[in-house]
């Protein structure tokens, strides 16, 4: 496709448009079973313009039922890192590699992230955030295209797709469990975080990377 030369306006509000217009498309997404099962779709929620984006594994019930990421034990500890790193939950972007909750919470399974990725794909290509922090396996494992766990590649920055940075840590639910060492450890790749936005000063990458056809080759 040829490069965007829309003003910088017309571009941001287009990708918005989109992004709304693309969310509009999920909330009625019959695409697996999961649709059967689910009270509400959880799209994703917070700036379309923002720096920092957020993918997490899947809704559970208290998102399912609200309809929002992050909103039970997981997400308030999720707010309390993005506290201490001096940002709040309405300046980033929170999505999840699944939009729709799996019946107990059981692992999302692979016919599953097949038919819902292209959401996340889209959501990423739309907002372009700078640096987009995996939470725990299977968003890491997805992204990254990798088998490697999240132990190992937890706090290793990546560049990734559109110019981002990719950084894997644990999943929230994951330091709930496993106490201060794991929220230790957390807390150190959200330092991480912290010092990449610092470093890049807002600068994004050009829009006309975000047509590359390569590029959307990307998980699927
Ligand atoms: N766990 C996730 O991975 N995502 C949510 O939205 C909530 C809990």
């Amino acid at each position: 496709m040829a490069p965007n030369y829309a003003p910088q306006w017309g571009v941001v509000s287009d990708s918005v448009q989109i992004l709304e217009a693309l969310k509009a498309r999920a909330l009625v997404c019959t695409q697996c079973g999961l649709a059967d099962t689910r009270t509400q779709v959880v799209f994703g929620v917070g700036d379309p313009r923002a720096r920092l984006m957020f993918v997490g594994e899947a809704p559970g019930q208290n998102e399912d039922l609200q309809g929002e990421p992050f909103v039970g034990a997981a997400g308030k500890l999720l707010d309390t890192l993005l506290d201490e790193i001096g940002m709040q939950r309405s300046e980033v972007y929170i999505a999840n590699v699944l939009k729709c909750r799996p019946p107990g919470n059981r692992d999302p399974r692979p016919d599953e992230i097949d038919s819902c990725k292209g959401y996340l794909r889209e959501q990423i290509r739309l907002i372009s955030p700078e640096v987009v922090m995996t939470l725990g396996n299977f968003a890491t494992k997805l992204l990254l295209n990798t088998e490697i766990g999240i132990t190992r590649l937890r706090g290793r920055p990546h560049s990734w797709w559109l110019g981002a940075m990719l950084v894997p840590t644990f999943h929230p639910a994951a330091a709930l469990r496993g106490g201060d060492r794991v929220a230790g450890q957390m807390r150190e790749d959200f330092a991480l975080v912290r010092s990449l936005l610092d470093a890049t000063r807002g600068e994004r990458a050009p829009m006309e990377r975000d047509f590359e056809p390569s590029q959307m080759e990307l998980f699927g």
